[in-house]
C-alpha cells in the first residue's frame, strides 16, 4: 500500500526537508504533489533524484492526496488545512494553527505516540514547535523516572526557524559587515542579527513572554499530558543558520543523579548521548545539529545549588526533528497503527 502526499510550503525551509527526508525513508509514497503560492507556482522542486513541478496550493484538489503535510504559516493552515481534512486527507501541520485545540492530537512520535488515538475527529494532526520537540523526547525518560517538578531552559536558536527570510538575512548581514558595508534596515527580525543574540522569538504577550516561550510552557504540558509541569523558559534567537542548542535546567522530585540520567538517555528512543566532560566532548549545533535526525544530550550534571537539580545540554537540527522529520515519524506511526 502507497500513500499519495502533498507538501504544503514545498519552496520553504522545512517543505524542502520535508521532501528530502521523504526521498530518503523507507516511506511508502504513491505520488507526490509540491505545493507553494502563486508566485512559485511552475517552478521546480529536487524530490530524491527526481524533480517535482510548484503547483499553486488554491488550486489543487486534495481530494488527490491521502497525506498532507502543511509547513507554510499559520494562516495558509487555518484556510486550507480544513478543506484538506474535509477532502479526506489527513493533515499533519507544521504551524501553530491547532496545536492547542484539545481535539487535535499535538505528537511527538517517541514521546506520545497514543495521542494520536481519535485523530480522526479532525483529521488534523499538529506537530509542536520546534524548541519543544527536541526538549520534550530528552526529557520524557527523566520524567518518567524521577518526576520532573519544573524546568528552566533558555535556548539557542538558529535561524533557519524563521524560515527562508532568517537565513537569507543572516547571511547578507554578515558579508556586508564583514566587508565593511553598512547593512540593510532589518526585515526578518527588529535587530541585527548578525554577531548578535536577540531575546525575542516569535509575538510578545500580555505576560510579558514571547509566544516563542509560552509555546514551550503549552505544548511541553500537553506533549507529557503534565498539565502541572511548571517551564520557564527564555527563547534567544542567535547567529546559527542550523541547529538549536538548549540550557536546561531541572528540578525533579526525586533525586537523580547524573551517571543514572546519562544510562537512561542512552538507552532513550531517538536520543543520543555526547558528554565526555572534556574537549569537545559535548554537542553543538554546527557538529551534530546540522543534517542529523537524533537529539543530542551533552553537559548532563547535578545542580550543585539543589538537592534535586539537574542539568542538561540539548542540541537538534531544527528543520529535521524539530520539524520536517517529525511530522514524516508522524506518518509513519500513523501508517504502521494501520491508516
Ligand atoms: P512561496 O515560495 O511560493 O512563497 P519559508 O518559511 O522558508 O519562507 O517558507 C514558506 C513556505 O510557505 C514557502 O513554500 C511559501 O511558498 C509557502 N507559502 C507562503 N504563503 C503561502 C500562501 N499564501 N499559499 C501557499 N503557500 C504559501
Amino acid at each position: 500500500k502507497t500513500f499519495d502526499v502533498a507538501v504544503v510550503g514545498a519552496t520553504g525551509a522545512v517543505g524542502e526537508a520535508m521532501l528530502s527526508i521523504l526521498a530518503e525513508r523507507k516511506f511508502p509514497v504513491g505520488e507526490v504533489y509540491a505545493l507553494a503560492s502563486e508566485r512559485s507556482a511552475g517552478g521546480r522542486v529536487a524530490f530524491g533524484n527526481r524533480q517535482l513541478k510548484v503547483e499553486n496550493l488554491a488550486d489543487f484538489d486534495f481530494s488527490k492526496v491521502q497525506i498532507g503535510l502543511f509547513s507554510a504559516g499559520a494562516s495558509v493552515s487555518a484556510e486550507y488545512a480544513p478543506k484538506a481534512a474535509a477532502a479526506g486527507c489527513v493533515v499533519i501541520d507544521n504551524t501553530s494553527q491547532f496545536r492547542y485545540d484539545d481535539d487535535i492530537p499535538l505528537v511527538v512520535p517517541e514521546v506520545n505516540p497514543d495521542a494520536l488515538d481519535g485523530f480522526e475527529l479532525r483529521n488534523i494532526i499538529a506537530n509542536p514547535n520546534c524548541s519543544t520537540i527536541q526538549m520534550v523526547v530528552a526529557l520524557k525518560p527523566l520524567d518518567d523516572a524521577a518526576h520532573i517538578e519544573r524546568i528552566n531552559v533558555a535556548t539557542y536558536q538558529a535561524v533557519s526557524g524563521t524560515g527562508k527570510p532568517g537565513i537569507e538575512e543572516l547571511a547578507q548581514q554578515t558579508v556586508r559587515l564583514l566587508n565593511g558595508q553598512d547593512i540593510q534596515p532589518p526585515s526578518a527580525y527588529p535587530k541585527q542579527i548578525a554577531f548578535n543574540a536577540l531575546p525575542h522569538i516569535d509575538v510578545f504577550q500580555d505576560n510579558g513572554y514571547t509566544k516563542e516561550e509560552m509555546k514551550m510552557v503549552w505544548e511541553t504540558q500537553k506533549i507529557m499530558g503534565r498539565a502541572d509541569i511548571r517551564v520557564n523558559p527564555t527563547a534567544v534567537r542567535i547567529p546559527v543558520f542550523y541547529g538549536h542548542s538548549e540550557a536546561v535546567h531541572l528540578e525533579l522530585r526525586e533525586p537523580l543523579s547524573a551517571l543514572d540520567a546519562r544510562e537512561l538517555l542512552a538507552r532513550a528512543p531517538g536520543v543520543v548521548v555526547l558528554d565526555e566532560h572534556a574537549d569537545g566532548g559535548y554537542p553543538t549545533a554546527v557538529t551534530e545539529g546540522v543534517n542529523n535526525d537524533a537529539v543530542y544530550v551533552g553537559r548532563i550534571r547535578e545542580d550543585i545549588s539543589h538537592p534535586t537539580g539537574l542539568n542538561l545540554w540539548i542540541v537538534s537540527d531544527n528543520v529535521r526533528k524539530g520539524a520536517a522529520l517529525n511530522s514524516i515519524q508522524i506518518a509513519e506511526t500513523l501508517v504502521a497503527r494501520g491508516l
